[in-house]
């Protein structure tokens, strides 16, 4: 019978972070195609209250919260546990690279090796990578549409997009690519989880994940 021992492995802040990442774009997804298509007429939505108003209030709150949630964790690719720094993902060591291709075997079902370590795999860490620069993105161009004359965010907004429908299409369409990394993302952690003992699930709850014992 194979013998677990139980490792630390993600920091409170790292797992402060998901949660706060994962549950603000529930928010802003809602609000956020509300905001770009209402469902009630003008006279309606020319008042200061429900529904635009508050739609597009609870999205700059959930705003924040995302925002907060991106700086965590630009702080922890740097500052992070061995788990969390950017390195640890990128494929620029012999093992890393190792990792990917086994993975990428493993996840087309052509082998059944699974290259057990600690942190993410290399390929689920890219596609953290690629969202979190999609998020900066987001942030950059919802803080553009929000304060449009603030020379910070003008700067930016107009370095990067131009004109504010450009932002705001942008905006729009990266919103699609949170939709669909959560179902492949819940989907693969579900996947993963069936199919070797780790934990994986419950560690970005406890931060624990299981390791054979060597
Ligand atoms: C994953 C994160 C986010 C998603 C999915 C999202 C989604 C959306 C969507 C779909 C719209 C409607 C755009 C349209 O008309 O098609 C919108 C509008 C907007 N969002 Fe976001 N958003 C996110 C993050 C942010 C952030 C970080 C900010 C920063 C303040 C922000 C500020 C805004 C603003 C100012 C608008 C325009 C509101 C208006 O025109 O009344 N968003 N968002
Ligand atoms: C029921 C919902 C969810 C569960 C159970 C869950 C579970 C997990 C687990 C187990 C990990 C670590 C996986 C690994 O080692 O590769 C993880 C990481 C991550 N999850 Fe989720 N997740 C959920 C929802 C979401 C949502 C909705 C998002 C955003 C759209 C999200 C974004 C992320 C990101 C960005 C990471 C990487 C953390 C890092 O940067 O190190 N998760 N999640």
């Amino acid at each position: 019978m194979a013998t677990y021992e139980k490792h630390y492995c993600w920091s409170v802040l790292l797992r402060l972070f998901h949660w706060m990442f994962a549950l603000s774009i529930v928010f802003l997804v809602v609000t956020g195609f509300y905001i770009n298509n209402p469902w009630t007429n003008t006279m309606i939505e020319g008042s200061a209250s429900w529904p635009m108003a508050i739609m597009r209030y609870i999205h700059f709150v959930a705003a924040y919260a995302f925002s907060a949630a991106v700086a965590i964790r630009l702080f922890l690719y740097f500052f992070g546990n061995a788990q969390e720094r950017v390195w640890d993902i990128l494929p620029i060591t012999r093992r890393n690279i190792n990792n990917l291709k086994k993975t990428l075997l493993l996840y087309s079902y052509i082998s059944d090796e699974h290259d057990e370590r600690l942190g993410h795999n290399i390929l689920a860490g890219l596609s953290y990578l690629f969202t979190f620069i999609v998020a900066v993105v987001m942030v950059i161009s919802g803080f553009y549409m929000l304060y449009p004359e603030a020379p910070f965010w003008e700067g930016w907004g107009v370095m990067l997009f131009g004109s504010q429908q450009f932002a705001r299409y942008l905006h729009h369409i990266l919103m699609w690519w949170f939709m669909i990394f959560a179902v492949i993302h819940i989907y693969l952690c579900i996947w993963n989880d069936t199919k070797e003992p780790e934990g994986l699930i419950s560690s970005i709850f406890t931060g624990a994940k299981f390791k054979h014992k060597a």
